[in-house]
């Protein structure tokens, strides 16, 4: 079980001390969004390099991109160690996958509330992760959609059927309210941004999802 919490509600004044705040994570989920495949603009190259030399963790970058076989492996080069592009924006999404590995990087496919998974299925083996949006991607603090759980169980059926090790992840409103029910549903990495962030003490609130996401 691992917690990715999200530097989207960090103070992005100080970037390297909202990073140092949760160095007992496993990693710090990076939100690239360009203000067209989602209405919202956030960060993008330059920023994620800089915060790859300075980040005590390894940087989850999800990118909420368009075009991403373009883009997404120049973040793999800029130093994330994890790289997330979304299914309904990449063209071809296996050779995606295979050049981000090519470059050292893990392979996450990310899919929307409304988008389904099965048609993706064969894409597993070129995968490293699978994430199942449980928002609207574009905005942090929003409400958990618990209705994406059954495709939670579907893609963890799935990746139980194909074997190997493939994580399933879940990004919006994950909470200590919300995060039993995602384990439950199979997942295994947790994106959390408000919940950490908007707490006093952010490394206990890490531990504090770790240990509901266990039990
Ligand atoms: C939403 C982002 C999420 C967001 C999560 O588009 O992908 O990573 O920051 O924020 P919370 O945990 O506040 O819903
Ligand atoms: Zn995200």
């Amino acid at each position: 079980m691992q917690i990715s919490p999200s530097i989207l509600s960090a103070d992005f004044a100080n970037l390297e001390t909202e990073l140092a705040r949760i160095a007992n994570a496993d990693w710090a989920h990076v939100d690239v969004m360009d203000g067209h495949f989602v209405p919202n603009l956030t960060l993008g190259l330059p920023i994620v390099e800089a915060l790859a030399r300075v980040s005590p963790i390894p940087l989850d970058c999800h990118l909420m991109i368009e075009d991403p076989d373009r883009w997404a492996p120049m973040y793999a080069e800029a130093g994330g160690a994890s790289v997330t592009f979304h299914i309904e924006a990449a063209r071809d999404p296996r050779t995606l996958a295979k050049n981000l590995r090519g470059l050292g990087a893990r392979a996450g496919m990310a899919i929307k509330p409304n988008t389904p998974f099965a048609p993706y299925e064969d894409l597993l083996p070129d995968l490293d992760m699978v994430l199942v949006m449980t928002v609207e991607p574009g905005f942090g603090g929003q409400s958990f959609m618990a209705d994406q759980m059954p495709k939670v169980a579907q893609v963890r059926e799935a990746v139980r059927r194909h074997g190997g090790e493939i994580w399933v992840q879940v990004d919006g409103g994950v909470s200590a309210k919300t995060i039993e029910e995602c384990a439950e549903a199979g997942a295994d990495v947790f994106v959390a941004g408000s919940a950490v962030y908007g707490a006093e003490d952010a490394a206990a609130a890490v531990d504090q999802l770790r240990a509901l996401a266990t039990a």
